[in-house]
């Protein structure tokens, strides 16, 4: 397979919101992403980011990067969706994430708590397991997420709530994580016709619902094409234009929800 790298920039999304978390631009970690090179890079660590990371079983890992400059901070949450299997899980059942600085300076996140939490933008209770801030150093910190069993996790970083970059090598395919959804159902097709306007834009493409909202107005093809597709399945308008495409199929990977419910 070529295996040539292609740098390409995922222009990400804008959600607007009181609440920090449902802020966050997601970021769905890939099965190729097993190191922090391979991984995605975060290109400004203070843009809110929630990076997801599921995994089927112990010992899988899973791995991003994140760039900082001297004088911000590093803002990390650690979350798990409060739903079976995580909910029940013992601490030591779910996934670690180790943040490794520029320096080599190395740490586990520790679960210290499980708080409520109500993501009201897809509707998904989560739990806070671990908060962590500190100063940054100016570079490149890897996060390594390590399974300790089938479980997903969600990884928020940074806090400002602008238009984030996301750098990554072409992925062989985009492979969505199913168990990152709301539920273990997945998103209904009700649910992505409810949300059907250029301000809150889902459509289920290949049987995977998507929040293609910011995208509307980065879309080299035009707004139109994409809200077109708004509240619809666009499948079809997607295969016909795009089919076999790794860039739009690369974009269209960040912008992932969950799987389309049958
Ligand atoms: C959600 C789905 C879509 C995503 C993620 C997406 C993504 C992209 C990306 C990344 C490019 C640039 C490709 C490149 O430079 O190689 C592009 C170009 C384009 N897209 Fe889409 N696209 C989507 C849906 C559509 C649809 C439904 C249409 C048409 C109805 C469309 C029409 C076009 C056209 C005409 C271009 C070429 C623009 C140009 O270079 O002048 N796209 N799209």
């Amino acid at each position: 397979m070529k295996r040539t790298i292609i740098a390409l920039v995922l222009l990400g999304s804008f959600l607007i919101s009181a609440n920090p978390a449902s802020a966050h631009q997601p970021v769905v970690l890939l099965n190729s992403d097993t190191s922090a090179v391979k991984g995605p890079l975060l290109v400004d660590g203070t843009v809110s980011f929630a990076v997801r990371a599921s995994f089927t079983k112990l010992g899988e890992k899973k791995a991003f990067r994140a760039g900082f400059k001297a004088g911000d901070s590093v803002a990390v949450q650690l979350l798990i969706m409060d739903k079976k299997p995580e909910n029940k899980l013992k601490n030591s059942a779910l996934p670690t994430v180790t943040i490794t600085a520029p320096s080599g300076a190395s740490q586990t996140l520790k679960i210290s708590e499980r708080t409520k939490f109500f993501e009201p933008f897809s509707a998904t209770n989560y739990l806070y397991l671990s908060r962590y801030t500190a100063p940054a150093e100016a570079g490149i910190y890897s996060f390594t997420v390590t399974a300790k069993s089938k479980a997903a996790v969600t990884i928020a970083v940074g806090e400002k709530e602008i238009r984030g970059e996301v750098l990554r090598g072409e992925a062989p395919t985009p492979t969505p994580t199913p168990t990152a959804s709301a539920t273990p159902a997945g998103y209904t097709l009700e649910q992505v016709k409810a949300n059907n306007t250029a301000q809150k834009c889902w459509s289920a493409i290949n049987g995977q619902v998507y929040d293609l909202t910011t995208w509307i107005s980065s879309h080299p093809g035009g707004a139109g094409a994409i809200t077109s597709l708004c509240g619809t399945d666009g499948t079809s308008a997607y295969i016909n234009q795009h089919k076999g495409q790794s860039q739009p199929a690369s974009r269209l990977s960040g912008y992932l929800l969950g799987p389309l419910a049958k």
